[in-house]
């Protein structure tokens, strides 16, 4: 019997193994590249602004992905508590995405417009001040680091690389846009603008 053959020659099983896995899993990955509603931004998606920019900066340096997802999976207890399920159209233009997977915090991905930026400002400054029994971490420097605004139109050209449309004016005001403020600022600002692209359904 041909099976036969198979079963006992384990190179060759290991060979037909590998194809036949790499054959399913190739049908349902290489479609994605080739599909408008992964590829192209969803309908009033906007680029950072150079302030939300260094927010999102901010929130990387600070680690705040290691708390916080920001992806709404489709399911009707997330969508209850979050909003509308995070769909690909909204973060083609975050390099790197911030997806994350570790939720010791709530899913940030429609945060956006939650609170009030006062309400941000004194979480952040010390999670303790706004909700009692809070594990998060208090992130008082922020208030203290002024943005220099020395990298930022270097980041948005890297960025327009990329292909987001950020115009020649964009990068130029970039510098004076961000100048003086401090990283609160900047990440208040990032953080009020998540998931504000399509309609929350919350
Ligand atoms: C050690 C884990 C941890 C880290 C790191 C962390 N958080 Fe949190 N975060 C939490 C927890 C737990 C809560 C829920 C309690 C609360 O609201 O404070 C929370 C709540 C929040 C909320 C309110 C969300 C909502 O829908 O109510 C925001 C906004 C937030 N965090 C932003 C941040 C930002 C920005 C950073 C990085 C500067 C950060 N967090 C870092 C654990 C963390």
């Amino acid at each position: 019997m041909k099976h036969e053959i198979i079963e006992k020659n384990i190179g060759l099983m290991a060979l037909l193994m590998v194809l036949a896995v790499s054959i399913g899993g190739l049908t349902q990955i290489v479609p994605l590249f080739f599909q408008d509603v992964t590829n192209e931004p969803v309908e009033g998606l906007k680029p950072y602004t150079a302030l939300q920019l260094e927010g999102r900066d901010v929130y990387i340096a600070n680690g705040c992905v290691g708390c916080h997802s920001q992806m709404i999976r489709p399911f009707r207890a997330e969508t209850e508590r979050y909003g509308h399920y995070s769909v690909a159209g909204e973060s083609v233009w975050d390099h790197p995405f911030l997806w994350g997977s570790k939720r010791t915090g709530p899913d940030l991905a429609r945060v956006g417009g939650r609170y009030s930026d006062e309400w941000q400002r004194a979480h952040l400054y010390n999670p303790r001040n706004v909700v009692p029994e809070s594990k998060m971490p208090a992130y008082p420097w922020l208030v203290e680091h002024k943005l220099d605004g020395k990298d930022t139109a270097k980041k948005m050209e890297v960025m327009r690389g990329f292909g987001i449309p950020y115009t020649d004016e964009d990068i130029a005001g970039a510098k004076d846009a961000v100048k003086g403020k401090t990283e609160m600022d900047a990440l208040v600002a990032y953080l009020q603008v998540l998931g504000t692209s399509i309609k929350n359904k919350r």
